[in-house]
């Protein structure tokens, strides 16, 4: 516990981004990610992550490394040859000794049967692949936004990070596992599966197990936006990452023959591309251009896009019909997020749907052909882009599926369109040249920023706890873009809590947040109790003799959380306790300010918190009271989400957490218990 202590960050990542990969169930208004969890199965058998309890004293000892003794343990529950028919005795994959105790082995039906009756067995699920939300080969391992300050000491020791198809939920496990025993302070994890509970879901119990060390674990909330409950990663003891935009704009200006001109963006910044008048071309019949039926030699083509990223396949016909050019069209979902990647070959711009609509209007209607005309402009990296940051249309949004009653996301962080380091051996595009960068975008972008915060934050309070950072984070995140306001969503409309969480992060704040909301294992053991039972408490905590009698039991309103989010029922009066700790000054003064979310009041007791001594503790009670015959309820399938803040205010320091009432949170997941 020194100054010079050095934070070690494990980073399991790969690009997570938006594309043609994602797909939906669309029901009752409500969006669900098609579960592409289907268990991986190898002819009869299927790979299972078994938990078991920790060795017996009696199986270690003997001069053996822990090591050896946890694998010789794990190796004691698979069945001999013989047992499992014709094949070979099953063989562990990984054993788990740092964040859980378990191992991954590949066994067939009759087999976990035989494993599910040894003593010490404690539960066992077929593992899930992790789907990539990519096209692209997974391998990003760097971060060239230069916030972090830290050294990766253990930089690329916990990559275990995939092939084409996605991460094994076995491999991701070890990778934490090897990570949290090399020592390491923070874990990123850049990757994750449709939401399930808790204790079905190997990553979360692998962050119980890391967080319940002290070590910080910060998660991708996924990039299965826009529709809601799409998040990932949603355990309270994570740190759940959106993605936002930043201050920059790759400039490419369509100039039509008329003199209006709309601002898209593309990397292909040809700079040889002349600004002289091109003939436009559009037609409705060819609007993918996947294929033409006109000559378009010469011209400017506008084509509609299906997915967030332009298909290659378009590029190419593109330019085999000879077309000079092409607008890209954003699909209507994704409003004003314009994701860029490829460099493709041919001189582009691509452009927000309502830009795109002008631009159609003015190609398309009633001319005749060839006296439309227009151009692109190229005008490299524009800096200072105003309104910043602005949420990405493909950040995951809650509520959370797996506990509705815990707010989530938690903080929003850049992601879209992020400079980064790239290895050079994994290609651009369709390009077989190599480039040391690129433009990559996805909540796995945002999950190192705020990764690179916490080992900030951990180098300059080495006690601090995952909680206690996570706090800081969040309650000195800003509400506000560059311009001012409210920070905006993809449609430039004001950024719901379930969109964007507490804020976008504020590095030089989160250092020094003045009061912090703890949260240690023993309460996350309590709301495990409240939200899943004994058995899962088992489970994730991995003591095959906890109960909750002892653990207690704690709703998830009245878990110690950095935000609050209570039931809107008419007439309800809902009261949530919470806890600081001052972290700030010895000697200070808060004052409770309160921004009450529409159609409730909100009462704080006490108002004003006087401190004496650092570390001190002070617990308040938040009353919201929802007035009103309209206030909540679910009426006609709508959602109705009011939101406000909590504002601790001294001399030093303002301590925000947003306030969020929902009609849809039953009353009974935040009662008290
Ligand atoms: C297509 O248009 C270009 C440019 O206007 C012209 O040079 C070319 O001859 C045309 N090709 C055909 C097959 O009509
Ligand atoms: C290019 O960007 C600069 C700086 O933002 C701006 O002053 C200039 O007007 C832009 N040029 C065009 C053609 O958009
Ligand atoms: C909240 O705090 C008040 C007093 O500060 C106490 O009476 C009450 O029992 C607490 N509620 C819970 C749920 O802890």
């Amino acid at each position: 516990m020194t100054s010079s202590r050095i934070a070690c960050v494990a980073v399991l990542a790969f690009v997570l981004t938006a594309t043609s990969a994602l797909c939906y169930i669309v029901t009752d208004g409500a969006a669900r990610r098609q579960s592409a969890s289907a268990s991986a199965s190898h002819g009869e058998a299927q790979t299972y992550i078994v938990l078991v309890e920790p060795p017996p004293a009696h199986a270690r000892g003997g001069g053996e490394d822990d090591q050896a003794a946890h694998r010789r343990w794990h190796e004691s529950f698979l069945p001999g040859a013989g047992e499992g028919g014709q094949r070979p005795r099953p063989r562990i994959r990984h054993s788990y000794t740092g964040v859980l105790s378990g191992f991954a082995a590949t066994l067939t039906g009759g087999e976990l049967d035989a494993v599910s009756r040894r003593p010490g067995f404690v539960r066992a699920f077929p593992e899930r692949r992790l789907p990539l939300m990519t096209t692209r080969t997974p391998g990003f391992l760097g971060l060239a936004q230069g916030r972090g300050v830290w050294k990766e000491a253990r930089y690329g020791e916990g990559v275990v990070v995939c092939n084409g198809q996605g991460c094994f939920e076995s491999d991701v496990l070890a990778g934490m596992d090897a990570a949290v025993k090399d020592g390491v302070d923070v874990l990123s994890i850049s990757l994750g599966g449709p939401s399930v509970a808790f204790d079905k879901d190997p990553i979360a119990i692998g962050a119980f197990g890391a967080v319940s060390r002290g070590i910080s674990v910060v998660c991708a909330g996924g990039n299965s936006g826009p529709m809601p409950f799409t998040l990932s990663n949603e355990a309270p003891w994570m740190l759940t990452v959106a993605a936002g935009s930043v201050d920059r704009s790759f400039r490419a200006t369509v100039r039509l023959g008329d003199g209006e001109a709309f601002d898209g963006e593309s990397l292909s910044q040809d700079k040889r591309f002349s600004s002289k008048a091109y003939p436009l071309y559009y037609s409705q019949g060819t609007n993918y251009c996947d294929f033409f039926d006109a000559n378009i030699t010469g011209a400017v083509v506008v084509c509609d896009t299906e997915t967030p990223l332009p298909p290659t396949r378009s590029i190419d016909a593109i330019r085999e019909a000879g077309g000079a050019g092409v607008v890209f069209i954003n699909e209507a979902d994704f409003g004003y997020t314009i994701v860029l990647e490829k460099y493709y070959d041919l001189p582009m711009s691509q452009v927000t749907s309502a830009d795109g609509a002008k631009i159609m209007g003015y190609a398309g209607v009633g001319s005749p052909a060839g006296s439309h005309t227009a151009t692109i402009v190229f005008n490299s990296s524009v800096v200072g882009v105003k309104p910043a940051p602005v949420v990405a249309a493909f950040s995951s949004r809650g509520p959370s599926a797996a506990s509705p009653g815990v707010p989530k996301p938690d903080v929003m962080a850049p992601g879209l369109n992020i400079l980064a380091g790239w290895p050079s051996q994994v290609p651009v595009g369709d390009g077989a040249e190599s480039y040391s960068f690129n433009v990559v975008s996805g909540t796995s972008m945002a999950t190192p920023h705020v990764t690179g915060i916490v080992a900030l934050i951990k180098k300059v309070h080495p006690d601090w706890s995952p909680a206690m950072i996570k706090s800081a984070i969040m309650t000195t995140s800003s509400a506000l873009d560059n311009d001012g306001h409210a920070i905006m969503d993809e449609e430039h409309r004001k950024a719901r809590f379930y969109t964007v969480g507490a804020g976008h992060v504020d590095p030089a704040k989160a250092i020094d947040p003045g009061l912090v909301y703890d949260l240690a294992a023993p309460h996350n053991a309590a709301y495990i109790c409240a939200l899943l039972g004994e058995s899962s408490l088992r489970t994730i905590t991995g003591d095959s003799a906890a109960t909750c009698a002892e653990a207690g039991s704690v709703a998830e309103a009245q878990l110690n959380y950095p935000a609050i989010l209570v039931p809107l029922r008419p007439g309800l009066a809902f009261t949530v306790n919470r806890t600081v700790t001052n972290v700030g000054p010895a000697r200070s003064r808060y004052t409770a300010r309160v921004d009450a979310p529409g159609c409730t009041t909100v009462k704080v007791e006490p108002a004003e918190l006087v401190f004496k001594e650092a570390m001190e503790r002070k617990t308040f009670a938040v009353t919201v009271t929802v007035s009103g015959r309209d206030g909540g309820g679910a009426g006609g399938g709508r959602r109705v989400v009011a939101e406000g803040s909590l504002r601790w205010v001294s001399r030093h320091h303002v301590v925000r957490s947003p306030i969020v009432a929902d009609g849809s949170v039953a009353p009974k997941s935040a009662q008290k218990v």
